[in-house]
Formats: structure tokens, sequence, C-alpha cells
């Protein structure tokens, strides 16, 4: 029954007032959370839950497959309210395992108007082919798509305007790629962060890793 909710709505704020009676009235006057959430909309995925984070303390941004696109003015408009206005000092990337968005990129089938959103994805899944096409289980396929398409949103929020300013400006400001796991509820680190413009790119990293050494067909003895 829809109208529970209402019945749910009625308890939880009657709750939360009778542990503080002023935190409505304080959480009316302003918002001042330190991080930016970019999440998927999965709903087993709900931001300030899974890092215990009241309202007011994370602000937050969902859609399918935890997307940051350089081009999404929804997306933009977030992350240059949150930059400039709320002065977050994190911005946060979450994907998570097993991606319903990441399964059907990288299972190629149509889908309707979600394969333009998810085309990054399928790009991704191009891109990085002859490693993907190596892993026979399909879900392990996933997973690593999974945290792969969070390296590269942390890479296109790093080369945003907004954010490159606020870095210029001094101001500080780190961005982190995580991922949650549904089967425990456990978040990792993907170990990407960056928190400025002295820090080298992704793609440099990437870039100078050793090409993988050929072996040389040597003259046997
Ligand atoms: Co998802």
């Amino acid at each position: 029954m829809i109208s529970e909710l209402f019945d749910r709505n009625l308890r939880w704020a009657a709750g939360r007032t009778r542990m503080d009676p002023e935190y409505f009235r304080r959480l009316a006057s302003q918002q001042g959370p330190e991080y930016l959430w970019i999440g998927c909309s999965d709903s087993r995925v709900p931001a300030n839950e899974i890092v215990g984070l009241d309202p007011g303390e994370l602000f937050v941004h969902r859609n399918v497959a935890n997307l940051a696109p350089p081009q999404d003015a929804n997306f933009l408009s977030v992350l240059q309210f949150a930059v400039e206005i709320l002065k977050v000092r994190h911005i946060i990337v979450c994907g998570h395992y097993g991606c319903g968005g990441v399964r059907a990129a990288l299972s190629g089938e149509r889908h309707g108007l979600i394969d333009h959103w998810l085309q990054p994805v399928a790009c991704l899944c191009r891109r990085d082919a002859a490693e993907l096409d190596g892993i026979l289980d399909f879900d392990a396929r996933v997973n690593l798509v999974c945290e792969r398409n969070v390296l590269d949103q942390v890479e296109n929020i790093v080369g945003n305007p907004f954010v490159r300013d606020a870095w210029d400006r001094g101001q500080p400001l780190s961005v982190h790629g995580w991922i949650y796991s549904i089967q425990d509820g456990l978040l990792r680190d993907l170990e990407t962060s960056v928190h400025g413009v002295e820090e080298p790119s992704i793609h440099r990293v990437r870039a100078q890793k050793p090409p993988p050494r050929r072996r040389r067909r040597g003259i046997a003895g």
C-alpha cells in the first residue's frame, strides 16, 4: 500500500525529533555536506546508509551505472553546485559489482534508450575487449567492467573544468573511486584518488606502465 509510506514517514520524523528536538530546524537552515556522491540508481546501493551518514552530510547524484558524462547537463549542474557553492571536500564515484547497466552494455543486446546512455560503458568494453575476452565467466567480466567504469568516471571528473578551476584556486578537493559489493555490504577503495592538479592523471599512470615484456626468441644454448 502506497499510503504505508506516509505512515513510515510520520514515524521516522517523530523518531528523529525525539532524539534531537532541533534536528529539522537546524537542517532546514542550511546544508553543508563534505561529500559529493556519484552512484548507481540501483535500489540496493543506498548512498547515505552504506556510509552511515545523516541527511545533510552527503550531496547525492545517482544514475544508471554511476556515470559522470562530460556533456550531461544534469550531472554538470550537480557538480558545479557541489564544488563552487557547497565546496565539498571529496567527490566519490561509487560503482557496484553486478551492475545491471554494465551488464546491459557488456551484453551488446539492444534495450532501447538506455543503450545511448550506456554508450560510454560499451566503448570501454570495446577498448578493453582483448583483456575482457580472456575472462570466460560473464559475471567476472561484468565486475571488471564495473571497476574500469569507475576509473573512467574519476578520469572524467579530474578533467572537468569546474574541478580544474577549483584546484587552480587552491580549493581543497579530492576525487575518489570506490566500489560496493551488494553481496556483503562492503566498500572497496580502488586506490585511484586524485587530490589536485599536481597528481598525475589516471591516463598518465596507465601510460607509464611498462609495456608487457616480449619473450625474446633466443637462440637455444
Ligand atoms: Co548499477
